[in-house]
């Protein structure tokens, strides 16, 4: 029984985030494109869901692997949920995290509402079709103008309930362990500890 799960992503950060929480899960072996290549597809999906599971299983019926995919983005309730699955590419192209927050904050301005929401869906596919959905979201406010200097995307703007800190003036260790990512992925575990048990993940 193969206990191999593929990274469906190329992002280093990701990559980092997910190797770090689950590396502890002893039969795993974690493999990355770096490993076994596969291509990129087109996040056409208007859903964080339907892009995670875009990526995941075209990795896996690529690779005949289990593969593990993330999609995220930012909700901000005073646009309807936007820029979400369209985070990346609010401004658009190429992606400019800078012009990004530039517009959000034009957007948002004189916007006493200025509640939004990280939100991140994992899936974790397997050869045969098998598919196994998490998410996880941080609630925070949007600031009024970029503060900080770690991070990426959208943490410069971004201030968790409870903080007055933005996410770019927190440590990254600090971000992760709050993060919608960690929080998406961490859900899993269980899951995929549970498949480990079975010999089901190959
Ligand atoms: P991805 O699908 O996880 O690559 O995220 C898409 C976009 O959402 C990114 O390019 C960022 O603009 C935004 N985003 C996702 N997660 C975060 C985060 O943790 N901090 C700031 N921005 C994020």
């Amino acid at each position: 029984m193969s206990d191999r799960l593929l990274l469906a992503t190329k992002n280093c950060g990701k990559i980092e985030e997910m190797c770090d929480l689950l590396r502890g899960l002893s039969r795993l072996t974690l493999l990355t494109h770096d490993d076994i290549p596969f291509a990129d597809v087109e996040e056409t999906g208007v859903t964080f869901l339907a892009n995670a599971l875009l990526k995941a299983r075209a990795a896996s019926l690529e690779t005949g692997l289990a593969s593990l995919a993330e999609d995220a983005g930012l909700e901000v309730a005073a646009l309807g949920g936007a820029p979400g699955v369209r985070s990346a590419r609010f401004s658009g192209e190429p992606v400019d995290y800078a012009r990004n927050n530039a517009l959000l904050l034009e957007k948002l301005r004189g916007v006493a509402d200025r509640r939004g929401r990280f939100v991140a869906v994992t899936v974790l596919y397997l050869p045969g079709g098998r598919v196994f959905t998490t998410s996880g979201s941080l609630d925070g406010a949007i600031a009024s103008e970029p503060r900080g200097e770690g991070g990426f995307g959208y943490d410069p703007v971004f201030v968790p309930v409870g903080e007055t800190r933005t996410l770019a003036e927190f440590a990254l260790g600090e971000k992760n362990l709050v993060s919608h990512r960690h929080r998406s992925l961490e859900a899993m575990i269980p899951t995929i500890e549970q498949l480990l048990a079975e010999g089901a993940l190959g």
